[in-house]
C-alpha cells in the first residue's frame, strides 16, 4: 500500500521476504527469529540483507550499508531531506519500510555521478550556490531528479509547487528553482 503525501510517495506497509543478490549485510536489532532478507539493488549493486521488518529504508541505507549522504532530519516524512529514488520515483526513505521494497531498485545521491562526472543537477546546483550548510542537498537533488522524470514542473511556480516536500532551513530555495531550472532547460 501506498500513503501519498504532498509532491511524493511513500510505501508504509506490507513485507516481502526474498533473499538474492551478490552482496551479503547482516545486522538489524531484532531476534533472529524476527529477522527477514530482503534484495535490493542500490546504486546498480545487488545487495542481499537481513534485517529487523521494522527497519527504514533510510537507516538500511545509512546504518547498514554506509551510505550516508541520505540524510536524516526530522524522521517523520515532514522534510524531504531523505529523499530518494526507487524505480525511478521520489520517495522519503524515513517513512518506507525497506521489507515493502523487496526487488526494487534504489538510487541516493551516491548514485547519481556517472564515471567521475557530476550528475547535471550536482552540477547546478553548484553553479547556482543552491545550498549553504547543505544538509537538505542530497534530498534536493533526488527529489528534483524525479521532479524532472515526471514532468509536470514547467514553471518556476510549479518547480516551488512540487519541490515543497522538501525543506531548506537555510533558505536557498530560489537557488535551488534556479539550479533546478536550468537542467529543465537542457532537458
Ligand atoms: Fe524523512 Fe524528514 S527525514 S522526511
Ligand atoms: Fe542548509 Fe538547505 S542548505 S538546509
Amino acid at each position: 500500500m501506498m500513503i501519498t503525501k504532498d509532491n511524493r510517495s511513500h510505501g508504509a506497509v506490507g513485507m516481502g521476504m526474498s533473499a538474492g543478490g551478490t552482496q551479503a549485510h547482516g545486522g538489524g536489532s531484532g531476534s533472529a527469529a524476527s529477522l527477514v532478507s530482503v534484495a535490493l539493488t542500490i546504486n546498480g549493486t545487488k545487495h542481499a540483507v537481513t534485517l529487523d521488518p521494522r527497519t527504514t529504508l533510510l537507516d538500511l541505507l545509512r546504518e547498514q550499508l554506509d551510505l550516508t549522504g541520505t540524510k536524516k532530519g526530522c524522521d517523520q516524512g515532514q522534510c524531504g531531506a531523505c529523499t530518494v529514488l526507487i524505480d525511478g520515483r521520489r520517495v522519503v526513505s524515513c517513512l518506507t519500510l525497506a521489507v515493502t521494497k523487496d526487488g526494487a531498485s534504489v538510487t541516493t545521491i551516491e548514485g547519481l555521478a556517472q564515471d567521475g562526472t557530476l550528475h547535471p543537477l550536482q552540477q547546478a546546483f553548484i553553479d547556482h550556490d543552491a545550498f549553504q550548510c547543505g544538509y537538505c542537498t542530497p534530498g534536493q537533488i533526488c527529489s528534483a531528479a524525479g521532479l524532472i522524470a515526471e514532468g509536470k514542473a514547467k514553471t518556476a511556480d510549479e518547480i516551488r509547487e512540487l519541490m515543497s516536500g522538501n525543506i531548506c532551513r537555510c533558505g536557498a530555495y530560489p537557488h535551488i528553482v534556479a539550479a533546478i531550472q536550468q537542467v529543465m532547460g537542457r532537458s
